[in-house]
């Protein structure tokens, strides 16, 4: 179970969570947050699921998570609060707020991985999915689904990085309720801070990403690319060095060489 009240003591936010919607089932948190229902339309809202029978994951892949035992939920930002704010820079803040906590509460060392897994010891304990939509020209919302592999020790299937997760490194069983507040209230500083300081966002995200100066190759659809991970730019594209050139890298799964 989801103990609401000692989610509830733990927030601090002022609004990230702060319209809190719990569900047993869904098809996926983000494509539910998604489609502009009525009840969806705060900023800030967090919908949860217990279980989601069509969770999604980057690049048409989907996201397995069994039920009650890990945090699968997504959180919705209008335009209200996205003026000024590039979109990559909230997938980036939301794998930072996502490591931070992972630390701060557990004493675990993190690292990321472009765009924005958690990795814990080459391991990934949570993925992203960060989605928009759009009307006219101009972003109407932004839904940042966040899975995190918390209390499940048995992971079935075919991964394209081993998963892990944090009873599995810890050996205890994790209060959902706990990490979910603070992920949540470090994502509302981040997303205040992006507004005015996107470059201390972006340079967190670089001290914690161990990969930049390794020989790494990337898959951009059916394309493979190898080269040094040089950096990422300003709006947080992955720069590859290949011979004379840099290259940049919107989109792709990265892997060593
Ligand atoms: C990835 O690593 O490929 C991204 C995984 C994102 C999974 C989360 S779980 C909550 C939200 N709802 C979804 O359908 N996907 C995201």
């Amino acid at each position: 179970m989801f103990e609401l009240e000692n989610f509830d003591i733990k927030l601090e936010t002022d609004f990230i969570g702060r319209n809190f919607i719990y569900c047993d089932e869904i098809e996926s948190t983000n494509t539910e947050l998604l489609a502009g229902k009525q009840q969806y339309k705060k900023t800030g809202t967090v919908l949860l699921a217990e279980k989601q029978l069509a969770g999604k994951g980057r690049k048409d892949r989907t996201w397995q998570s069994a039920r009650g035992l890990n945090l699968t939920f997504s959180i919705l930002l209008m335009k209200d609060v996205l003026s000024g704010i590039n979109v990559n820079h909230l997938n980036l803040a939301a794998s930072l707020a996502v490591a931070s906590a992972i630390e701060n509460l557990y004493q675990l060392k993190t690292e990321l991985k472009w765009p924005n897994d958690v990795l814990i010891d080459k391991k990934k304990v949570s993925g992203i999915l960060t989605e928009t939509s759009i009307k006219g020209t101009k972003i109407e919302r932004v839904v940042i689904g966040i899975g995190i592999n918390l209390n499940q020790i048995v992971f079935q299937g075919e991964f394209n990085f081993p998963p892990t997760s944090l009873k599995l490194e810890l050996g205890n069983n994790i209060e959902r309720e706990i990490i979910l507040a603070e992920i949540l209230n470090i994502f509302e500083g981040l997303l205040l801070e992006l507004e005015s300081k996107p470059k201390v966002i972006l340079n967190e995200w670089r001290a914690k990403c161990q990969m930049i100066g390794d020989k790494i190759t990337i898959t951009e659809n059916d394309e493979v690319k190898s080269g040094i991970f040089y950096d990422i730019d300003e709006n947080g594209y992955l720069l590859l060095k290949r011979k004379d050139s840099i290259e940049k890298i919107h989109f792709g799964d990265v892997s060593f060489v």
